[in-house]
């Protein structure tokens, strides 16, 4: 287990059943396995191969009794009976937005989503914004170098981000982060690397004044997350 899953493992609740989509090693449920954890454990992975290295480790540390394996797209085999909390970790955000679309039992308050994705994090809060989800907590971590967004949502009352809190999570949320401020100017310089490039091509106006607008509302994030 690395910081990014322990992250991730600490916004499952205790319920009835979790299905770790695209589980791969199979870490994640292990350590829920092994810290007590409740309910159902459901590994899903499109492919065989990653499927057999969670069932290898599973079976290494004692655990196979307590894992079932589906090798399956996304959600298509899980029993909405069987969870009541579903994981999408370690994907492009786009590929998540997909698994969910097709999962169309995910739209009820019954369901937490817990999700990290690796790209693209932007589409991913979109689709959730725009169809009827409420992203209801905001975590980031510091993992071998990188920073990571996990987050958590579940159907019901959304709540409508900036242009830059579809980046970034919406500021009310992430302010109070330790990593909020070294998340944010790695954001910040990202932008600006992008709008100097625009610039300098000169051809997309529109996407330019896009990407500034983003660069203004992330300089005033820092501005009053310097403040707090
Ligand atoms: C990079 S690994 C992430 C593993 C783990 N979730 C993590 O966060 O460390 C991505 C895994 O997702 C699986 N995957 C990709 N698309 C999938 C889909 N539509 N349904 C189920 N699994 C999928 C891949 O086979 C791969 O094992």
């Amino acid at each position: 287990m690395n910081e990014r899953l322990n992250k991730i493992a600490e916004c499952v609740p205790a319920g009835r059943g979790v299905i770790d989509v695209g589980t791969d090693h199979g870490y994640l449920l292990l350590q829920l396995a092994q810290s007590g954890y409740p309910g159902r454990l459901l590994a899903a992975d499109i492919n065989p191969g990653p499927l057999e290295t969670a069932r290898r480790h599973a079976e290494a540390v004692g655990l196979l009794d307590h894992l079932e394996f589906q090798l399956a797209d996304g959600l298509e085999l899980c029993d909405p009976e069987a969870v009541d909390c579903i994981v999408i970790a370690g994907m492009g955000g786009d590929t998540i937005c997909g698994i969910l679309d097709r999962a169309e039992w995910c739209m009820s308050p019954e369901y937490l989503l817990v999700l990290q994705p690796m790209t693209r994090a932007e589409v991913l809060r979109y689709w959730l914004v725009h169809n009827g989800f409420s992203i209801s907590a905001e975590h980031l971590v510091r993992d071998g170098g990188a920073l990571y967004s996990v987050f958590t949502a579940r159907f019901g009352e959304s709540e409508r981000l900036t242009d830059a809190e579809y980046y970034t999570g919406a500021f009310h949320q992430i302010r109070t982060l330790p990593l909020c401020l070294p998340f944010l100017q790695q954001q910040l310089s990202r932008f600006e690397k992008i709008c100097i490039g625009l610039r300098r091509a000169g051809k997309e106006p529109e996407r330019l004044r896009f990407t500034e607008r983003i660069t203004a509302q992330i300089r005033e994030m820092i501005r009053n997350a310097d403040s707090e």
